[in-house]
C-alpha cells in the first residue's frame, strides 16, 4: 500500500507543478482531496485492512494528504502572485495621459456684481441685512409712507398673494424691519429679489435691488452724497462723474435721483444714455420723519439717508449687456463669458 500511495502522491505533486493557473490547481485539489478524491478514497479503503494495520496505514495517508495540501498552498500562492504581477504589467496606468476635467460652475453675473457692491459697502462700514420676499402691505407700502390709493403705488404694481400679502416691489421694507428690530445707529445694506408687473428689454417681472440705510445723530445730505460718490468711484472707476437730480419718493424728503456719467461714451452722448451723457443708477434721499414715526425713532433726535439701486441695470452697464432678458435665459454661451 505504501508504494501505491507514494506513487499517487508523486503523480499528484507533479501535476500540481505543471498546473496552469488557479482554476487548474483547484481542479487538482478536488481530484485528490475532494469527497470523491483519490487520497480520500484511500482513507475509505482502511476498513478493508486487518485492524492491526489500520493505524499505521491511516497515518501514512494522513501524511500524504498533509504533504499534498502544503504543496497545493505553496503553488497556489505562487500562481496568484504571478497573476498579480502579470496584471500590474499589462494594466499599468499611463499617468502621462491628459486627465478628464469635470466642468466647474461659475457665478452668475448678477451674483458677481451683488457681491462686489456688498464688498464696497462693507468697506464703508455697512452690514448686510435681509428681509422676506413675501411682504405685507404694511412693510412694503404703509410704513414707507405710501398712503392707500396714492398714485405712487401704481408705479409698483405687483403680485398679491392674498388681501394683505404681496411679492415685495422693492427692498425698502428691509429699512422698516431693521429699524423696528434695533435702536440707532443703523448702517445696513440689503440685497435681494423684488417683483413688479413689468416685462420688456429693460424690465423683468423679477429683478434685484440693493437697499442702503444709515441713521444716526446729525447725518446730513452731504454724508449721503459722500457715501454714494465713494461707492460709484469704487464700482465704476475713480473720477466717474456723479449728478444728483431732485426727485420724489414717499419715504424720503428731500429725494434725489443719482446719475453717473455715461460709461459707454464718457458723457459725450450715445444710444445707451439717449444722447444725455448721463445714466440714472439709483434713487436716494433723507429718511422722511413719517417713516421714523412708524418705527418709533425720534425724528428730532436722529436723521438718516437711504438709497436703492437696481442690480440688473448696473450689471448691464458694467458688462455692456443690451437686453435684460439675457440675464435670465440661462444660455451657457452667455453665462460662460463672465
Ligand atoms: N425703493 C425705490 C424703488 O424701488 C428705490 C429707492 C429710492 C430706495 C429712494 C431708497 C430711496 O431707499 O431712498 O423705486
Amino acid at each position: 500500500m505504501k508504494e501505491s500511495l507514494d506513487a499517487l502522491l508523486g503523480t499528484g505533486l507533479a501535476e500540481l507543478e505543471d498546473a496552469q493557473g488557479e482554476a487548474e490547481l483547484q481542479e487538482l485539489r478536488v481530484r485528490y482531496l475532494g469527497k470523491k478524491g483519490e487520497i480520500t478514497a484511500r482513507m475509505k479503503m482502511l476498513g478493508g485492512l486487518p485492524p492491526e494495520e489500520r493505524p499505521a496505514a491511516g497515518q501514512l495517508i494522513n501524511t500524504a494528504k498533509a504533504q499534498f495540501e502544503a504543496r497545493f498552498e505553496e503553488v497556489l500562492d505562487r500562481a496568484r502572485s504571478r497573476e498579480k504581477a502579470r496584471r500590474l504589467q499589462s494594466e499599468r496606468i499611463d499617468v502621462s495621459l491628459p486627465g478628464r476635467r469635470s466642468a466647474l460652475g461659475a457665478r452668475h453675473p448678477l451674483t458677481i456684481i451683488t457681491d462686489e457692491i456688498c464688498a464696497i459697502f462693507a468697506g464703508l462700514g455697512f452690514q448686510v441685512a435681509e428681509g422676506p420676499e413675501i411682504e405685507t402691505d404694511y412693510y412694503n407700502f404703509e410704513a414707507l409712507n405710501f398712503p392707500h390709493d396714492h398714485p405712487a403705488r401704481d408705479m409698483q404694481d405687483t403680485f398679491f398673494v392674498d388681501g394683505s400679502r404681496l411679492l415685495r416691489t422693492h427692498t425698502s421694507p428691509v429699512q422698516v424691519r431693521t429699524m423696528l428690530a434695533q435702536e440707532p445707529p443703523v448702517r445696513i445694506i440689503a440685497p435681494g429679489t423684488v417683483y413688479r408687473c413689468d416685462s420688456d428689454a429693460t424690465h423683468s417681472p423679477m429683478f434685484h435691488q440693493v437697499e442702503g440705510l444709515m441713521v444716526d445723530r446729525k447725518i446730513t445730505f452731504s454724508d449721503l452724497k459722500g457715501v454714494l460718490t465713494s461707492f460709484i468711484n469704487q464700482l465704476f472707476g475713480t473720477g466717474t462723474g456723479v449728478r444728483l437730480r431732485p426727485s420724489f419718493f414717499p419715504f424720503t424728503e428731500p429725494s434725489a435721483e443719482v446719475d453717473i456719467a455715461c460709461v459707454i461714451c464718457s458723457g459725450k452722448g450715445c444710444r445707451v444714455c439717449k444722447q444725455t451723457g448721463w445714466l440714472e443708477i439709483l434713487g436716494a434721499g433723507m429718511v422722511d420723519p413719517e417713516v421714523f414715526r412708524h418705527v418709533h425713532y425720534d425724528p428730532e433726535a436722529v436723521t438718516g439717508f437711504a438709497f436703492g439701486m437696481g442690480i440688473e441695470r448696473i450689471t448691464m452697464l458694467k458688462y455692456g449687456i443690451s437686453d435684460m432678458r439675457l440675464l435670465f435665459e440661462n444660455d451657457v454661451r452667455f453665462l460662460r463669458q463672465f
